[in-house]
């Protein structure tokens, strides 16, 4: 089953502290922008890639791409302040109406047999999102007093791609803009309009490149893939 991918790319990397956009730094000698991109270009079941990029960024990502060129459609659109505004610009951009992946391009680490389950439950039931079981204990706490500890059964550490059927994510996004509703994913916007998101097991590998110490884990996780 075929897909469109659209990857937020426009941030500034802050917590690493790189002084650069994150998505330049390299793992294994390659920028994580490209590790990122390969995984789609490498999917014969991704028909599109639509990128959110900041403008004065874009020439230099369109180079760093075409060392990969494999004949497939990349779309560059203008990224906005925050990752959800970037997101609504490829969901804009986009004219198809089949199944879109919404997936961080700080997450190089992504394996196809996670995309395959995602698209064919959003296929299935409109919106799915790759996610990992919590390993530690969590608790909710309010000035750093613990109020609950949660049940670990019920949690989950939520990951990028998410998965939609795209007049749903379309329709969600749209009610987030109208109303003012700024969320740190797209299954929030989905979950607000009140309709329901299922989890797939992800993979542990999918770690977002936050801060310096994942670039380490970033350089383990490509060496044990070759
Ligand atoms: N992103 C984006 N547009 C923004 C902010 C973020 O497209 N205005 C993208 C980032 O490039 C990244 C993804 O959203 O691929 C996830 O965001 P995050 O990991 O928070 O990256 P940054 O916002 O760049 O990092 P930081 O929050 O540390 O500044
Ligand atoms: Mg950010």
């Amino acid at each position: 089953m075929n897909y469109t991918v659209m990857i937020p790319a426009a941030g500034s990397g802050k917590r690493m502290g790189a002084g650069q956009n994150k998505l330049f730094l390299e793992i294994g000698g390659l920028p994580i922008l490209y590790h990122t991109v390969s995984v789609f270009l490498e999917d014969p079941h991704c028909e599109e890639i639509i990128i959110a990029v900041k403008p004065e960024e874009q020439t230099v990502i369109k180079e760093m791409l075409a060392r990969s060129d494999k004949g497939k459609i990349i779309t560059f659109v203008k990224g906005g302040g925050e990752r959800q505004n970037s997101v609504a610009a490829c969901i804009e951009t986009y004219e198809g109406n089949g199944i879109v992946l919404v997936h961080d391009a700080a997450r190089p680490f992504l394996d196809s047999s996670v995309i395959r389950k995602l698209v064919s439950t959003a296929n299935e039931k409109g919106a799915a999102i790759a996610a990992v079981r919590a390993k530690d204990t969590i608790k909710l706490a309010a000035n750093n007093v613990v109020q609950q500890t949660l049940d670990r059964e019920n949690l989950w550490l939520v990951q990028t791609p998410q998965a939609f059927r795209y007049e749903l994510l379309k329709r969600a996004s749209d009610a987030a803009v109208r109303e003012g509703f700024l969320g740190t994913d797209e299954s929030m916007l989905v979950e607000r309009i009140g309709y329901s998101v299922q989890i797939v097991e992800g993979s542990y590998d999918n770690v977002k490149m936050t801060t310096q110490e994942d670039l380490a884990i970033g350089e383990v996780l490509l060496e044990r893939r070759k």
